[in-house]
């Protein structure tokens, strides 16, 4: 097995017990489209796939006590002998990928660039959609509360902290990644998402309101 398909069976194992958005699932289709941009993008395919499938080992949600020296991640490529430059690199493009509301970074790194916009890609569209709503479920969030607005333009702290229901995430975030992506083969891929999910959430509002 070479280390790629190593990292997949580590994040398998990993994600076990994982059902709020960040399971095992989400980060094989990060990795099948952080592949996909870093081919078409021309970056580093190796560099690109390694972010991708440790890019959650480390989640602040997930695995605080580890999140700032990125522990998991680290060891998994020690482990599989990769040198200390290159293992850098690959933290670094993992401490970047986060949305942190106006505080979100864009990445240094052509890799970062793409690996950021595989894991945002999958936050919008039809799978983006259902990760929200499952989001709430599991985190016990209203759908929907006619009387709390949605807060965009928050900082970091405050996006973090900051409890909602599930439609004001889609203001909050979701139908603000579409401008935010970096390559122009994700602007591509975003817009279609972008578009679809606008459909959906006039749609929800209209059944909402009794118009249909
Ligand atoms: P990131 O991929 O930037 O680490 P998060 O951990 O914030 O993102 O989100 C993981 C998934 O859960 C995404 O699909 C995201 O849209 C969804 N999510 C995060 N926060 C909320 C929320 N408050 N309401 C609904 N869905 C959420
Ligand atoms: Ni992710």
């Amino acid at each position: 097995m070479d280390i790629i398909e190593q990292a997949l069976v580590f994040v398998q194992h990993f994600f076990q017990q994982e059902f709020s958005g960040h399971d095992y699932f989400h980060t094989l289709r990060v990795y099948n489209m952080a592949t996909h941009l870093a081919i078409k993008e021309k970056a580093d395919l190796q560099i690109v796939q390694l972010a991708a499938l440790l890019h959650d080992v480390d989640d602040r949600k997930l695995s605080p006590q580890t999140h700032a020296e990125k522990s998991n991640a680290r060891r998994f490529l020690a482990e599989h002998h990769v040198d200390e430059a290159t293992i850098s690199r690959i933290c670094q493009i993992i401490g970047e990928i986060s949305y942190a509301g106006t505080d979100s970074v864009i990445p240094a790194t052509l890799e970062g660039k793409c690996a950021q916009d595989a894991d945002r890609l999958d936050a919008i569209g039809a799978i983006g959609i259902a990760r929200a709503f499952a989001y709430g479920g599991n985190h016990n969030r209203l759908m929907h509360h006619p009387q709390i607005p949605p807060k965009t333009d928050m900082g970091k702290e405050e996006y973090f902290r900051h409890e909602s229901t599930t439609i004001n995430h889609f203001y909050e975030k979701l139908f603000l990644l579409a401008d935010m992506m970096n390559t122009p083969t994700a602007k591509q891929i975003a817009l279609a998402r972008h578009t679809y999910m606008k459909a959906y959430i006039a749609e929800f509002m209209d059944e909402w309101n009794g118009v249909k």
